[in-house]
């Protein structure tokens, strides 16, 4: 039997050809692993009603982890004109199937990892190397969410809140609200996760991104939290920033910092913009880890204007697989991986468009492949 059982969710869109470039990697280290392919993605939400059929989550739950590319997401109305005729006014909504399986596994670290790789055109400054972790199953991505205010939450809230005084006589029909839910252990366990990774790969500081001035509850939690758990790391420093100031730092002096540690919505927003310190969308790679599970993924989206025509980076991906290789404990080839990535881009002959090179995704691939 092999080692590792790994489900594959290509998805749709250009998710197809970065699966098809990380296959090509994960044949040549030759990884003593089995690969079960899983339904995922835009044609199952409109065959099926479900992104994320059950099926796919009993596959995911007999395997060791997964690599998931990319899928297609769109707002509510045209989503649900999209579903096949006999699924449509059964009220079925889309839900985004990563983040469901962000919360149905319990994978509660996001981690990403910014890394300017030398010689790559695209850096906006040679030196950066961050590392977000974003909390990744509740905050603003809690689910709890009310529109129409039913009267019970308005009830509650009205006595509750004193600032609720300011809503009267607004109907509930005009006030929509979205709940920011943190839990005490939440924090806790996002916050050890970085000082972990920092304290294990030599990051001398850990950067709180938070916003407790204003959001006084759920940030000054995680800042009351974040500085307990930061005495079991006296070696490590923990700053604390706002994430409006925080965006402005990571642009003027994206240098100074290492790992940043952020709740769900402010961690999404921080980490795009240090994705595009270092080329962008196409050099991004998320692992989504809990306890006993973990999905891989590159962060960027299905753009499906470019589906199956090879153009897209296969970085990002091929990123996602190191963290992968890491995450089962496969460290030397996740280095020798890391090491054929870099070359290659170090190297532009193997470049695609986003580079200013003319290769193919799979070419791409192929070219870190023959340098492991
Ligand atoms: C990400 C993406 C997702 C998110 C979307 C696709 C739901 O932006 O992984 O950062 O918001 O978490
Ligand atoms: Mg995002």
């Amino acid at each position: 039997m092999p080692k590792y059982r790994i489900a594959l969710m290509p998805g749709d869109g250009i998710g197809k050809d970065v699966m098809e470039a990380a296959q090509i990697v994960l044949d040549k280290i030759a990884l003593d692993a089995e690969y079960i392919p899983a339904d995922i993605g835009w044609e199952f939400w409109c065959t099926e009603g479900e992104p994320l059929p059950e099926r796919t989550v009993e596959t995911l739950k007999s395997c060791d982890c997964a690599l998931f590319a990319a899928i297609t997401s769109k707002p509510k109305e045209e989503a649900e004109a999209e579903l096949a005729p006999e699924l449509q006014g059964q009220g079925l909504t889309y839900r985004s199937p990563i983040v469901r399986m962000r919360q149905l596994f319990d994978l509660y670290t996001n981690l990403r990892p910014c890394k300017a790789f030398k010689g790559n055109p695209l850096n906006f400054r040679d030196d950066i190397d961050l590392v977000v972790f974003r909390e990744n199953t509740q905050g603003l991505y809690a689910g709890v969410e009310f529109h129409p205010l039913p009267e019970q939450v308005r009830s509650a809230l009205e006595s509750h809140s004193p600032r609720m005084a300011a809503f009267e006589g607004i109907s509930s029909e005009d006030v929509a609200v979205s709940c920011r839910i943190f839990t005490r252990e939440g924090c806790q366990r996002i916050v050890r996760a970085a000082f972990e990774y920092a304290a294990s790969h030599g990051y001398p500081t850990v950067t709180l991104v938070e916003k407790p001035n204003v959001i006084r509850e759920t940030s000054g939690l995680m800042v009351r939290e974040a500085r307990k758990v930061g005495q079991e790391f006296p070696a490590i420093e923990l700053w604390e920033t706002n994430v409006d100031a925080m965006a402005m730092w990571l642009v003027k002096n994206p240098q100074d910092y290492g790992v940043l540690v952020s709740s769900n919505m402010f961690g999404d927003i921080i980490s795009d913009l240090a994705a595009q310190l270092v080329g962008g969308l196409g050099f991004a790679s998320s692992g989504n880890i809990g306890d006993a599970f973990a999905v891989f993924e590159p962060t960027h989206g299905s753009a499906p204007k470019y589906a199956g025509q090879y153009k897209a980076n296969p970085t990002a991906m091929l990123l996602a697989v190191k963290l992968m290789l890491d995450w089962l404990g496969e460290t030397d080839l996740a280095q020798a991986l890391e090491r054929g990535i870099a070359a290659v881009i170090a190297e532009t002959t193997f470049h695609t468009y986003d580079l200013g090179g003319e290769n193919t995704t799979l070419e791409v691939a192929q070219a870190v492949a023959d340098r492991l």
